[in-house]
């Protein structure tokens, strides 16, 4: 059961780059869910086509493109090919990111290259191949970056710079196509369980109980908790919410690195009764 009112985002059309599997894929089925009419796209064709069987049995239209996010001439096309299956854009998701752990020490040009092509410059194309099928005044623009945007973590120099750059994109064009009643927003996710991005970077059972105990809400997120925000974010619940970047987190960006707790539990324990 949807926290919203059924049916908010009904007629609307919504296109989410990279929302075949994962986060994206569940931002696709909550629009659906709500009556979005909804346009996924994604490199592989295998993907794009499981994802529309899905969203078809939840929405009036569902449609899928297989595409790249680096390559704007094929961004440009499936948005132009969403416009004429569902009318101008009212919500776009710009989701599609690669990411590996890889020490700067040890990565090559490419690796770095590859990382901020698909999540900064991939972002850029979207958004940009999207501007001229927008509904405006209306559409809602939504980014999903990533802790690392802020955060500085070990093996992750190519996902800082790729994701601080996509919330310096949000906060730019939330001030350029704000006065053609465009919003543009972020949404910064924690660690999702059961997303590749989780699998990715946590990769054992005893690394994730770690990554939730040290978080202040002592669990990790769930694809529900990205959704809401999303559905917030698209919504009419927000048309004064501009350029904004909403931690979806439980608070974990205040607590990264700074969890004195195990310490002062040390301390207690080797000191004498006060
Ligand atoms: P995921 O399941 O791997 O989803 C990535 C999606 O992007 C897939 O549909 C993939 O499909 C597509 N994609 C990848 N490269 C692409 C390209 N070059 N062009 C077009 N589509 C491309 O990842 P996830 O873990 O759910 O993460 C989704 C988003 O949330 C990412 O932006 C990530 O940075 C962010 N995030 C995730 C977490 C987490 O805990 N998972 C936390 C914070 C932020 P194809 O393979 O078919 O292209
Ligand atoms: N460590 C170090 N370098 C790596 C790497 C790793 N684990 N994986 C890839 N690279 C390097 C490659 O060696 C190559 O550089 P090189 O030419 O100098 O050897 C470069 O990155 C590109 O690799 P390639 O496999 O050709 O890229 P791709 O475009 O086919 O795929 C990735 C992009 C690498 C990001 C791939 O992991 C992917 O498609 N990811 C999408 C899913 C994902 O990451 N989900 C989590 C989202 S949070």
């Amino acid at each position: 059961m949807s926290t919203f009112a059924p049916n908010c985002l009904r007629g609307k059309a919504a296109f989410i780059a990279g929302g075949t599997s994962g986060i994206n894929l569940d931002i696709a089925r909550a629009f659906a869910d709500a009556g979005a009419n909804v346009a996924v796209m994604s490199r592989k064709q295998k993907r794009v086509d499981a994802a529309v069987r899905d969203l078809e049995q939840r929405t009036v239209r569902a449609l899928g493109v297989a595409a790249d996010v680096r390559e704007f001439a094929a961004v440009e096309r499936a948005m132009q090919q969403a416009e004429v299956t569902m009318g101008p854009l009212d919500i776009v998701v710009s989701g599609a990111a690669g990411n590996f752990i890889c020490p700067a020490s040890a990565l090559s040009s490419n690796g770095f290259r590859t990382v901020v092509e698909i999540d900064l410059l991939g972002t850029f194309h979207v958004l940009r191949a999207a501007y001229g099928v927008l509904r405006k005044p209306g559409a809602s623009l939504i980014n999903i970056s990533a802790p690392q945007s802020t955060e500085a973590y070990w093996g992750q120099s190519h996902v800082s710079a790729a994701k601080a750059g996509v919330d310096m994109l949000t906060r730019s064009l939330a001030v350029e196509w704000g006065p053609e009643g465009v919003r543009v927003n972020t949404i910064i996710p924690g660690p999702i369980e059961g997303t590749e991005g989780v699998a990715r970077l946590a990769p054992t059972d005893e690394i994730r109980r770690e990554w939730a105990n040290a978080n202040p809400m002592r669990r990790l997120g769930t694809g529900r908790d990205v959704t809401d925000a999303a559905i917030f974010l698209a919504s009419d619940a927000s048309t004064w919410v501009n350029g904004t970047s909403l931690y979806v987190d439980g608070g974990q960006v205040l607590a990264a690195g700074r969890d004195y707790e195990r310490s002062w539990r040390a301390m207690q324990a080797n000191s004498p009764a006060r």
